[in-house]
């Protein structure tokens, strides 16, 4: 694909009212990413000439698309004097002959299915599809063969309402055809905004050809409201994990499980039913059990599981977490946490072992602590290890614990125990039995 032959321009600017959020459309994420996230990485693949329409929270959009692409350029639209889609394509100057305009809410588009936009050369082509339920889309009217006009749902007559063809969003213009036309635009409608799609019937009248073509709603789809979010992040997974099955990796009734985009898996990984796995985690030859979460973590040569919350930073390695432990931002190498752990802000070195109920106290109330755990370390169940605190080499501390701050020198054993005191035959005696 010859990558500079079109342009493209992403309307993202609107308010999105029908999302019922204080947050800009754009903004809401489907599996762990912005909407616009997903549309823009499909625009560079096809195109080095694309910008992007803000203006609601601009700020806030701008930022999130810089977090991921620094070669995308901006366009603020006047939304107070000319709201609307055509309202946003003023101001535009694409490099290119060809323009392809993308509606930002459009996250499941990709190239493939945008092949034949950029493969068709009339004046306009725009995308299509049928539907059983059209409702909230622009209805698309074709007379004798021709499309004649877009007419929103807001401006539709009954009869128009009945249209189940509807206007996909997307459409290649050549460039001269949005000089022409965009400044015609007017408002003269329900919302009192300027459409893009009145382009449509203005250059119909000046005979210029319109190629409309027909799409699927699995890629097409808008997303207006958070039913439409959930409906389009559940084709998304669906994406996700099969492309991660068919590079390799192997999941236990995979509709129970949650990835996000960007979540990396190298060499045997098994994920269980009903895992989570978020953000930048990077999952290496392991075994994630039933019901896990891991966000943000690297977990190599290792099994976790089940039920057990590896939160971000958390880096694992050759071992062996057991159900009900959490981990946070800690590191742990040749280690076995098999039960019911807290391990927050801590190191842990080969060969130690933390036994069921150990508790890194990490937290004083105001700051946060380190627990630095050494290697070889025994310790016994339910011990409390107030940071910060040190654990050399070698080191034994016994059941019931409170290592309070300070080190613990090298072989030795730590042990904090009020002595039993046994009084005979009282159960005989409360019970009076
Ligand atoms: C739009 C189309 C409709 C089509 C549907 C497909 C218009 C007038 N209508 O309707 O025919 O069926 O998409 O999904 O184009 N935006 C701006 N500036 C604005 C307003 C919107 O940049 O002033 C952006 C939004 O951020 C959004 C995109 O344009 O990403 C589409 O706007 P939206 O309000 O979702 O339009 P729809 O009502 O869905
Ligand atoms: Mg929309």
């Amino acid at each position: 694909m010859n990558k500079n032959s079109i342009s493209i321009v992403i309307l993202a600017a609107g308010k999105g009212s029908r999302m019922k959020s204080p947050k800009a459309k754009v903004l809401h994420t489907l599996c762990g990413k912005g909407m616009l996230y997903y549309i823009i990485k499909t625009s560079r693949q096809i195109s080095d000439d694309v910008t992007v329409v803000v203006a609601h929270q601009k700020g806030a959009v701008m930022t999130q698309v810089q977090r991921y692409f620094d070669d995308v350029h901006f366009v603020v639209q006047d939304a107070e004097n000319f709201p609307g889609t055509g309202g946003a394509m003023k101001n535009i100057y694409p490099k290119n002959e060809r323009v392809l305009v993308l509606n930002g809410d459009m996250p499941l588009v990709t190239p493939k299915s945008l092949e034949g936009f950029l493969k068709n050369k009339s004046e306009i082509v725009m995308s299509i599809f049928d539907l059983q339920n059209p409702d909230g889309y622009g209805r698309v009217i074709i007379k004798d063969g021709h499309v004649e006009k877009i007419v929103e749902q807001k401006d539709a007559s009954a009869t128009e309402l009945k249209v189940s063809t509807v206007n996909a969003g997307i459409y290649a213009f050549s460039r001269k055809i949005l000089e022409k036309y965009i400044p015609l635009l007017n408002n003269n409608n329900a919302q009192k905004e300027y459409y893009l799609t009145d382009i449509i019937s203005i250059a119909r009248a000046d005979n210029v050809e319109i190629t409309p073509l027909l799409v699927n709603e699995e890629h097409f789809k808008g997303v207006n409201s958070k039913k439409d979010l959930s409906d389009a992040e559940t084709i998304m997974q669906e994406r996700i994990k099969t492309s991660l099955m068919e590079s390799g990796v192997i999941m236990q009734l995979p509709s129970t499980i949650y990835i996000e985009e960007g979540v990396v898996f190298e060499g045997e990984c098994i994920i269980e039913n009903g895992c989570r796995i978020t953000g930048n985690s990077r999952i290496i030859n392991s075994h994630i059990k039933a019901h896990s979460v891991v966000e943000d973590s690297l977990v190599k040569n290792s099994d976790v599981g089940p039920l057990a919350h590896l939160r971000p930073d958390s880096n694992i390695e050759d071992t062996h977490i057991g159900n009900f432990v959490e981990v946070k931002k800690s590191t742990l190498k040749g280690v076995k946490a098999g039960h019911l752990s807290y391990i927050g802000d801590a190191t842990a070195d080969e060969g130690t072992n933390i036994g069921a109920g150990v508790i890194t106290c990490n937290y004083d109330g105001i700051k946060k602590h380190e627990t630095i755990i050494g290697k070889n370390v025994f310790i016994g169940s339910d011990s409390q290890l107030v940071a910060p605190v040190i654990i050399e080499d070698d080191v034994m501390i016994a059941a019931g614990t409170t290592v309070t701050s300070g080190t613990i020198q090298k072989g030795s054993l730590a042990i904090s125990r009020t002595k039993i005191r046994t009084i005979e035959d009282f159960f005989y005696k409360f019970f009076k039995k």
